[in-house]
């Protein structure tokens, strides 16, 4: 006899990228622990957490890569992005560099992964508005002609990070 009780599982895999020290580590550890590093290193390989969530009565597992947005890393690259329905895709609010490249990030998932990945297009680092080299303005244009959601987060006093994967991981169910 099996379990009529069980729930459905359902396992997304969702990928981080953008450039390295946008903040996509400290998003992640944000989200799934609730933990921010004030001087975090660089992420070395790929590392995921996963996090459950319960949507319309469905037991949802959200499997979420991380790696670092350095080119050395890139050998990973195929692999990475493999089977993901879901990207958050980052830059950081007060380093112009780091929005320009977005271009490129969106062209590797796009190569790497399936038409229909649910992207997320993320401004970092929201609470240095004084330092701030890309308004919000951009960052929402940006989205809105490659098809993306977009937030703005700070994974350092937590606006916006449990918004930003839940939109995603909602938006895939
Ligand atoms: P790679 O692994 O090299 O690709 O970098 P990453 O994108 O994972 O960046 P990481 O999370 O390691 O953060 C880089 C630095 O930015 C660290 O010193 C963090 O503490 C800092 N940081 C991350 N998010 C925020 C944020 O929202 N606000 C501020 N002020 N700093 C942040
Ligand atoms: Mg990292």
């Amino acid at each position: 006899p099996y379990d009529e009780e069980a729930t459905e599982d359902y396992i997304f895999k969702i990928v981080l990228t953008g450039d390295s020290a946008v903040g996509k580590s400290n998003l992640l550890s944000r989200y799934a622990r609730n933990e921010f590093f004030p001087s975090s290193k660089t992420t070395i390989g790929v590392e995921f957490q996963t996090q459950s969530m319960v949507i319309d009565g469905k037991q949802i597992k959200a499997q979420i890569w991380d790696t670092a947005g350095q080119e050395r890393f890139k050998a990973v690259t195929a692999a990475y992005y493999r089977g993901a329905v879901g990207a958050l895709v980052v830059y950081d609010i007060s380093r112009r560099q780091s929005f320009d490249d977005i271009g490129r990030c969106l062209e590797e998932l796009r190569v790497h992964s399936d038409m229909s990945v649910v992207a997320m297009l993320v401004g970092n680092k929201c609470d240095l508005g004084h330092l701030r080299e890309v308004s919000s303005e951009e960052g929402r244009r940006l989205a809105e002609s490659e098809g993306m959601f977009f937030m703005e987060t700070s994974a350092l006093n937590s606006t916006n990070v449990k918004e930003a994967f839940e939109t995603v991981i909602t938006e895939i169910f």
